[in-house]
């Protein structure tokens, strides 16, 4: 009979030292949760900035995965065989079990789906994180209408805007565009390098403006003054360190948002993870502190993620996504570089089993 693949994990220790263990085991699922054989795991900039930033270390790494379900408990929505996708918990203490760059890992039934066939596995294993977040700040920080609740006979749905996304080539930042387009906003103003400025307007953005322009904020304050508006209702900085460029563009009662926390109180934060609380060790902060479930928003996000799922291809989609087959070494080095780099456009997904 053949055995079991090594259960390899990408893993930082209790020092920083991000390693490859091949010591785990395969997981148990606890109640209400999900054996999975990992597909593919997408990486994000989270998998290594967590241990340093949040103090969520040592810990398996990774987030998002699309896999085979193994074990499935009674009640479940799912069964064995079945592929699925979705997201694990994060916060102080995360059990080994969640991390998804390893050949086995658990996820909890609530936080997974099935694949249709319009959405390919190496797609579905890095969507749930950035589709999230994006939900997050625009349907429950800025309470955009739903994309699944605007109609064909809704009347005029352009009513919402000026929309500011900044840095909308970043992979939150391509799922907000789209998430916004479908919800009728209007208009919607983006930031990105002048070589993606087709590929965004194709996706649904009004006007891109380059990010590094000398005159970006005064051109795109005269494209407001053209909608007759003083200033942005709405601004995502949807990079991270942006914060200030958005603001200066801002209406005195505009609604502003960030993926990084950001000093200046004007900006609120969206979450990929909104369903748990979450307890986080900041640097400078010397206790744990903990952020407050927000389960209505979670399941109002959820609902878009599954708007995206449902029409990926024709509605929303990831435009490019890289696939690591490899060492596990090699793939752990792939992660270090986009934590502290990034890898500029596109997502990446590592391959399972890792070599
Ligand atoms: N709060 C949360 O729960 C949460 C969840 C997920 C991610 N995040 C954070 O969200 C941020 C984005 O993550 P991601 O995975 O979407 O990033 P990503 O896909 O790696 O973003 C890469 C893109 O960012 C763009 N970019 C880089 N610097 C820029 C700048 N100064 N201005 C405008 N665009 C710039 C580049 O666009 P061009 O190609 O156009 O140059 C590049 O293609 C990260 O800081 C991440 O930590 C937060």
């Amino acid at each position: 009979m053949a055995t079991k693949p090594t259960n390899i994990s990408l893993y930082v220790d209790e020092n920083f030292e991000y390693r490859v263990r091949r010591d785990i085991g395969a997981p148990k699922p606890g109640n209400g949760e999900l054996l999975i054989e990992t597909l593919f795991s997408g990486a994000n900039p989270a998998d290594v900035k967590h241990a340093k930033y949040l103090g969520i270390y040592p810990a398996c790494l990774g987030y998002d995965f699309c896999g085979k379900v193994l074990q499935a408990p009674s009640c479940s929505a799912f069964e064995g065989g079945e592929i699925v996708a979705g997201y694990t918990p994060t916060g102080l203490g995360r059990p080994l079990k969640y991390g998804t760059h390893q050949t086995y890992m658990i996820c909890p039934d609530r936080m997974a789906f099935l694949v249709p066939a319009n959405l390919p596995p190496e797609h579905a294993a890095c969507l749930s994180v950035v589709a999230m977040t994006a939900a997050d700040a625009l349907y429950n920080l800025f309470k955009f209408r739903l994309p699944q609740d605007i109609s064909d006979n809704s009347g005029n749905p352009k009513a919402t805007g000026p929309l500011l996304i900044w840095g909308a080539s970043s992979s939150v930042g391509i799922c907000a565009l789209q998430f916004a387009r479908a919800s009728g906003v209007f208009p919607i103003l983006v930031t990105t390098s002048p070589q993606r400025h087709s590929l965004l307007l194709k996706y649904g953005a009004t006007h891109c403006f380059d990010y590094k322009s000398p005159t970006v904020r005064s051109d795109i304050e005269a494209t407001l003054e053209s909608y007759h508006c003083n200033g942005l209702y709405y601004g995502f900085d949807a990079v991270g360190g942006s914060a200030q460029q958005v603001a200066s563009c801002a209406s005195q009662d505009a609604i502003l948002a960030s993926v990084v926390h950001e000093q200046d109180p004007r900006f609120l934060m969206p979450f990929a993870v909104t369903a748990d609380d979450i307890a986080l060790k900041l640097p400078d902060v010397p206790h744990p502190i903990t952020v407050p479930a927000r389960p209505d928003d979670h399941w109002r996000s959820w609902s878009v993620l599954q708007w995206a799922v449902q029409n990926y291809r024709t509605h929303f989609q990831l435009e490019l996504v890289d696939v690591f087959t490899g060492k596990a070494e090699d793939a752990l080095e792939e992660l270090e570089r986009l934590g502290s780099h990034g890898r500029g456009f596109g997502k990446l997904v590592l391959k399972h089993p890792l070599q």
